[in-house]
């Protein structure tokens, strides 16, 4: 008896390909929901500028003695993020859809908000809970897309990580501060 192989055959996998060639990176064997997914991804854009548009608030109003260092930070942060944002609005091109960059709506499908905070200490914190908030959504999503889409799940990874460190720099400055 011959042994069951649980790899496609070339030949099928080569017809298959050429099958939707307009659908690009999508192939049949695409296990994820598409629509979904872009939704998420959509939602994930909006939260990325959200967070660029606050930290970039931050970054020009942080004034007072400890001033120079945070808003260093403020800036690193933003620019982390807006290279998120590309990375996202990529892959959803890819995944055969549209980012969505429209401004009407963009903070309600946004999951961080935009406080812009009183002083020094009140954006530290105001950033921290936008941080917690995007590693509870994407740890969420990573769950979601499972291993039905491994591109997508390593880059929400790669991103994740990122928002980690975020938190932690974030969380080092406010003990700093509160010395
Ligand atoms: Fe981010
Ligand atoms: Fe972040």
């Amino acid at each position: 008896m011959a042994k069951k192989t649980f790899l496609t055959d070339v030949r099928t996998l080569r017809k298959r390909a050429r099958e939707h060639i307009q659908q690009g990176a999508v192939t049949k064997g695409y296990k994820a929901k598409r629509e979904t997914v872009l939704k998420l991804l959509n939602e994930a854009l909006a939260t990325e500028i959200v967070c660029v548009l606050r930290y970039k608030r931050h970054y020009f109003m942080a004034s007072g003695i400890h001033a120079q260092s945070v808003a260093a930070e403020f800036l690193q942060h933003a620019n982390e993020e807006q290279g998120h944002a590309d990375e996202i609005a990529q892959r959803i091109v890819q995944l055969r859809g549209a980012p969505n960059l429209s401004p009407e709506g963009m903070l309600s499908r946004s999951h961080s908000e935009y406080v812009e905070g009183e002083n020094l200490l009140g954006m530290i914190k105001e950033d921290l809970v936008a941080e917690r908030v995007a590693i509870d959504s994407y740890r969420e999503m990573i769950e979601y897309v499972g291993t039905n889409d491994p591109t997508t799940r390593r880059m929400l990874e790669g991103i994740l990580a990122t928002e980690e460190e975020h938190a932690e720099d974030l969380s080092t400055l406010l003990a700093e501060l509160d010395k």
